[in-house]
C-alpha cells in the first residue's frame, strides 16, 4: 500500500476529509461513525478536520468532537491516526468568515485541544489567509503555538507560492504542509504542487472529487476518467485519486465522506497503478 511523509510521521497516501459528515442540513451521527470505522479499517491513518465544520456558528467544533470521540471509542490513539485539524475561519450564524489575528489562533488552538482531548495536536493547519491580518503575523502565531508544544507540527492552507514561502520562512522546519484544491476539475495548483517538492511539504488535496456536490460526476469531467475507470474496472473517483497520487509524491488527497461505501470505494486507489495511456488520457504532463 502506497504510504506518504508529512513532515516525520508516515500516513497512508490517502486521508479522510471529515466535511461532508458535519456540514449538510441532515447530519447523521450513526453513519459519520460507520463511515470513520470505515477508514480505519481500509487503512487510513489520516483524518483532516476544522473547528469550523459544522453546519454553523452554534455547532462550531462540531466534526472536531465527532472525529475524537468515534477515535477514543475504537480505541485509535494519536500514534496511530494523524488528526489534522484547522484554524482561522468563524462562522457567524452559517456564513463562514475569517480571523487570522494573533489572538484568535490561539484561543483557536487552544479550544480545538480540548474538543480533540489532546495536549499537542498532531498537524495544525492555518485555514486560509486573511486579507485583514498580514500573513506574517498569522504565521508567527502558528510558529508560537509550535514552540509552545501545542501543535507538533504546522500546516497552512489556500496558499499561493508566494505565501507557502513566507510561511516556509517563519516556519522553517515547524512547517510540513500546504492544503489546497485540486482535482480533475481544478487543475491549476501544479506550481504549488512543485514548490511543495521543491520545499519537502506535503500537498494535502481538498475536494480531490470536485466538491460534495460534484463528485458524482467529478465534477463534470467525467468523460476521461470513466473511459479508463472501465478498462481497469474500478470506479471513475476511483481513477481521479490514482491519478492526483501520481502526480507528485508530494500529493496526499483527502477525499470527503459521509457514507462508508464512498470511503471503502475511494481508499482502494492506493492500489490502482496508472500507467502511461492511462496518464495521457487523463491529461497529466
Ligand atoms: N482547506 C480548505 O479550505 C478545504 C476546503 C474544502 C474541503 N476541505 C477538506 O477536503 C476534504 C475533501 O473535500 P470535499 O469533501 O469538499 O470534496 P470531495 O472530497 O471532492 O467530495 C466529497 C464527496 O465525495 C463523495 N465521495 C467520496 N468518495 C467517493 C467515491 N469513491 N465515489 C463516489 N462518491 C464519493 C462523498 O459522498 P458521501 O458524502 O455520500 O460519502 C462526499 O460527499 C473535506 O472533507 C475537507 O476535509 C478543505
Amino acid at each position: 500500500m502506497q504510504t506518504r511523509q508529512i513532515g516525520t510521521r508516515t500516513v497512508s497516501a490517502l486521508g479522510l476529509g471529515g466535511m461532508p459528515m458535519s456540514v449538510r442540513e441532515e447530519n447523521d451521527p450513526e453513519r459519520a461513525e460507520a463511515t470513520i470505522r470505515a477508514a480505519l479499517d481500509a487503512g487510513v491513518t489520516l483524518i483532516d478536520t476544522a473547528d469550523a465544520y459544522s453546519r454553523d456558528e452554534k455547532e462550531f467544533g462540531h466534526n472536531e468532537v465527532l472525529i475524537a470521540e468515534v477515535l477514543r471509542r475504537v480505541g485509535v490513539g494519536a500514534d496511530d491516526v494523524l488528526v489534522a485539524t484547522k484554524g482561522g475561519h468563524t462562522r457567524h450564524g452559517t456564513d463562514w468568515e475569517l480571523d487570522g489575528s494573533r489572538e484568535h489562533l490561539h484561543r483557536a488552538c487552544r479550544a480545538s485541544l480540548e474538543r480533540l482531548g489532546v495536549d499537542s495536536i498532531g498537524l495544525y493547519q492555518h485555514h486560509r489567509p486573511d486579507p485583514a491580518v498580514p500573513y506574517a503575523e498569522t504565521m508567527g502565531a502558528l510558529k508560537e503555538l509550535y514552540d509552545e508544544g501545542l501543535v507538533q507540527a504546522a500546516g497552512i492552507s489556500n496558499a499561493d507560492p508566494d505565501q507557502i514561502r513566507e510561511a516556509h520562512s517563519v516556519l522553517g522546519d515547524a512547517l510540513v504542509s500546504v492544503q489546497n484544491q485540486l482535482s480533475p476539475i481544478f487543475r491549476s495548483s501544479r506550481p504549488e504542487v512543485e514548490l511543495c517538492e521543491e520545499l519537502g511539504l506535503a500537498f494535502l488535496a481538498w475536494s480531490p472529487l470536485g466538491g460534495m456536490s460534484g463528485a458524482s460526476d467529478l465534477g463534470g469531467s467525467a468523460k476521461p476518467f470513466a473511459e479508463v475507470a472501465e478498462k481497469h474496472g474500478v470506479s471513475p473517483q476511483q481513477v481521479a485519486l490514482a491519478w492526483e497520487l501520481a502526480m507528485s509524491p508530494a500529493v496526499v488527497p483527502i477525499p470527503g465522506a459521509s457514507r462508508p461505501e464512498s470511503v471503502r470505494d475511494s481508499f482502494r486507489a492506493v492500489d490502482l497503478r496508472l500507467d502511461e495511456d492511462d496518464l495521457a488520457a487523463l491529461d497529466v504532463s
